[in-house]
């Protein structure tokens, strides 16, 4: 997969779908050639440059790409590295020195990323630079996977000088293209309504998203995409770059005056600063980028799979995900032990399998203004300990699931009174409020060290077996008591090393417990999240059309088996909508479903709906929670009123199809939606759900050949009659099963 031509000084990576193309230019600075569709090997292309590149001068003349542009080098588009050294300047020389190429994927100091199970599955190329005069040593590793169109990159930083010197920036990765034709796409949002898909022209100058609030954020991903204008989800262009990383990020493209481009993600530089002592590495996070010719369907696929397969871990991994109900919604802070059973025993009757008891279990916590930090239980509300109410609801047959905040401590907590330094903010300045609550110092040993003891304590002390991992809130005055002056600039990327820290302890000392992830919900669902809880809580909001572009918004980088979804009651709590239950249900289908309400209050009308429904995901869960996603028809599109999406299974041999009307049309046409991943050699059984005996059912219920199913589609038209019976908030799904496959 990694070829070096010595005499070209040229490394090819390469494989079925993508070449990636670099050379050491006479100045010994490596430069990225090419990054698209596989090239032919054995090649030289180090006339590439030349011919396409326009950038600005450097020493030798010649406009030329860089891999890890630095600062002051006749170069004037962004760096990639900045390194202030002894006597104050951030001038280097950086020039290859060797590399090595080696199977598989070595792992990265302290942080998460993908891996390899096996040497044939990845071949990773790491390139030495040095500059002679300051010691500087910086190692690019690029991986390579053999069945994907991706390359992961990440760099290591390493003073071999005499003196200390400060990083303020360094990003994991810096791709040079030759034009600047693409639209930049990023997943932007807020609380509630996050990952909205959000698309803009390059213009000449800098565009960027980031986050400065010590996650990710609910506010921008850390992804985007570059899409040739004409892209669609079917074909086209687009290379998409990931950031596997939790906190402060940066995806930024600078389109330069001669129409060329560069984009760089990684920490973001704003806030940063890091003293690298002599001897000292600092390694950065990883950033992933997929190139396709086949469309943002197929660019979404090729991050599908690593992140499902080869970026979460554990015993989970593979597992089928249990149908949840959460008692948020339906008790918010006010419960008592009876109340949690009774609600799970109907749970049980439904069918569903884990019931998840969230926020309100510990210290004295009636609302949100207590006990964050004191992690033991509330005895007020649950006279039997977390001990005992997990146990009555394991005797009804359900696992049991807790809710925790490790990261964060209440004023009002005896956490904070003993220790009133842990928590980030200078003692002598107002602090910010946020949800009445402080972020604890996660970049201090003994903190995390604490935090693990406790957390262990909880987790060991009952039969439980998923954990809800929140966040709730952003980092404001960032200082840390632990850290000297000239060191407060590490404390963003120290907090995050210190968080991954503590859930990759939790997770190995506690190997069977299911992790999810939320941050007052998707405020930090990002790729370092699922490297230790394979799912994520995609949003606060569970309003079924809300979800609708949320989850096609999230979908662009993350799979189906990272993205939960619930149905809780109406009207709904973030929007006060009303729809209907079977629409809640087939929008929260796609993904890992559950319920997130308090279950004796449903009629007996919607709990056969819900048993249906349950039995229903139970049937489809493998393809609804490891098939192929396949976006159809998008809330982002055209007025947004329709969404259609699919799921198959990898064989192609089954599939369920969701359909999606917001508001109702009166008078609708003939619409047909032609369905995209199936076998055209294939004939499939086609169902409706929920039954009904209406046009629609009528119309497609029957035997079809994938051919026809793809190139003429299913018939969503109505007549009239039954159209103005429809009301708004309509959902439809349809199940392909072809031969024996179950339907
Ligand atoms: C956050 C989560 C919710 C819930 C509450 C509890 O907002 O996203 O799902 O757990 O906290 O306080």
């Amino acid at each position: 997969m990694i070829e070096w031509d010595e005499a070209a000084r040229q490394f090819h990576l390469r494989n079925d779908r993508v070449s990636y193309l670099v050379r050491v230019h006479d100045n010994g600075a490596p430069g990225g050639l090419y990054f698209g569709p596989a090239l032919a090997a054995g090649q030289s292309y180090r006339h590439l440059p030349p011919r396409d590149f326009r950038g600005f001068s450097n020493r030798v003349g010649e406009p030329i790409p860089l891999e890890m542009p630095t600062p002051g080098s006749g170069d004037f588009r962004m760096p990639a590295l900045v390194v202030e050294q002894a006597d104050g300047s951030s001038v280097l020389e950086l020039e290859y020195r060797e590399h090595t190429i080696v199977g598989g994927k070595p792992a990265i100091p302290g942080l998460p990323a993908t891996y390899a199970e096996s040497d044939g599955e990845a071949q990773t190329l790491e390139l030495l630079l040095a500059d002679e005069r300051s010691g500087l040593e910086v190692r690019l590793a690029y991986t390579i996977f053999r069945d994907l169109p991706a390359i992961a990159r990440s760099v290591r930083i390493q003073n071999g000088g005499r003196a200390a010197v400060r990083l303020t920036t360094a990003m994991s990765a810096s791709l040079d293209l030759p034009d600047a034709d693409w639209d930049l796409l990023q997943l932007s949002g807020a609380w509630a309504r996050e990952c909205q898909v959000r698309t803009r022209r390059l213009v000449a100058g800098r565009q960027s998203v980031g986050s400065v609030r010590g996650a990710s954020s609910h506010h921008h991903n850390p992804f985007v995409v570059l899409r040739r204008p004409a892209t669609t989800e079917e074909h086209g262009e687009a290379i998409g770059v990931s950031l596997v990383y939790s906190g402060n990020f940066l995806a930024e493209v600078e389109v330069d005056p001669f129409g060329t481009s560069r984009l760089r993600i990684g920490i973001n530089p704003e806030g940063f600063a890091w003293t690298l002592e002599p001897g000292n590495e600092f390694a950065t996070p990883e950033a992933v980028l997929v190139h396709s010719d086949r469309g943002l369907g197929d660019l979404s696929d090729a991050y599908h799979q690593l992140y499902r397969d080869r970026l979460a871990r554990g015993t989970w991994r593979d597992r089928p995900r249990p149908v949840l109900i959460n008692n948020w919604e339906g008790t918010y802070f006010d419960f008592t032990e009876d109340r949690l059973v009774a609600i799970a025993e109907v749970a049980r009757d439904l069918g569903i399998e884990l019931f998840v008891l969230d926020d309100g279990w510990f210290g004295a916590r009636d609302d949100d203004t207590t006990s964050l930090g004191d992690w033991f239980v509330d005895r007020r509300k649950l006279p039997n300990g977390i001990d005992g109410v997990a146990r009555r609801i394991a005797a009804l047959g359900l696992q049991f699931g807790l809710w925790i905040e490790p990261e964060m401590v209440s004023a009002k907590s005896r956490l904070f009174e003993a220790h009133p330094d842990w928590a980030i903010g200078l003692p002598d300045r107002p602090r910010t409020e946020s949800r009445q609550q402080l972020v604890l110092d996660m970049s201090r040993p003994e903190v995390v060290d604490h935090l693990f003891d406790v957390l262990s304590a909880v987790l060991g002390s009952a039969p439980i077996s998923y954990v809800k991992w929140d966040m709730n809130r952003n980092i404001t005055e960032p200082w840390s008591a632990a850290l000297p002056a000239d060191r407060q600039g590490e404390l963003f990327h120290r907090y995050i090393l210190g968080v991954y820290e503590l859930y990759g302890r939790l997770t190995e000392a506690f190997p069977d417990i299911l992790f999810e992830s939320c941050a007052g919900g998707g405020g930090r669902f990002d790729p370092g999240m699922l490297a230790f809880a394979p799912q994520a809580w995609t949003s606060d909001n569970t309003d079924a059309v809300e979800r609708l572009s949320i989850q096609w918004g999230t979908s662009l980088a993350y799979p189906l088996s990272s993205m939960s979804a619930h149905v809780s009651a109406v009207p709904n709590h973030q929007v006060g909508r009303i729809t209907p239950l079977a629409s809640r249900a087939a929008v929260a289908f796609f993904g890992v479903f559950g319920y997130e309400l308090d279950a004796t209050l449903l009629s007996t009308e919607e709990r056969n709906e819900v048993a249906d429904q349950v039995a229903f995901y139970k049937r489809h869960r493998d393809v609804l929670q490891r098939g192929r996603f396949v976006r159809l028809r998008g809330p982002f599109d055209g007025d947004g009123n329709e969404t259609a999406w699919m799921a198959v299974s990898p064989d192609k041999r089954r599939a369920v199809v969701g359909w999606y009307q917001v508001l109702n049309r009166p008078a609708p046409g003939p619409g047909r939606l032609r369905l995209r991943g199936l076998d055209p050699s294939l004939r499939y059984r086609v169902s409706a759900w929920p039954e009904r005996d209406d046009g629609l059912a009528r119309a497609n219920v029957g035997e079809r050949g994938g051919d026809e199913l793809m190139a003429a589609g299913l018939f969503l038209g109505m007549d009239r009659a039954e159209a103005a019976r429809q009301g708004d908030f309509q959902a439809r799904l349809f199940v392909l099963a072809a031969g024996g496959a179950e339907s």
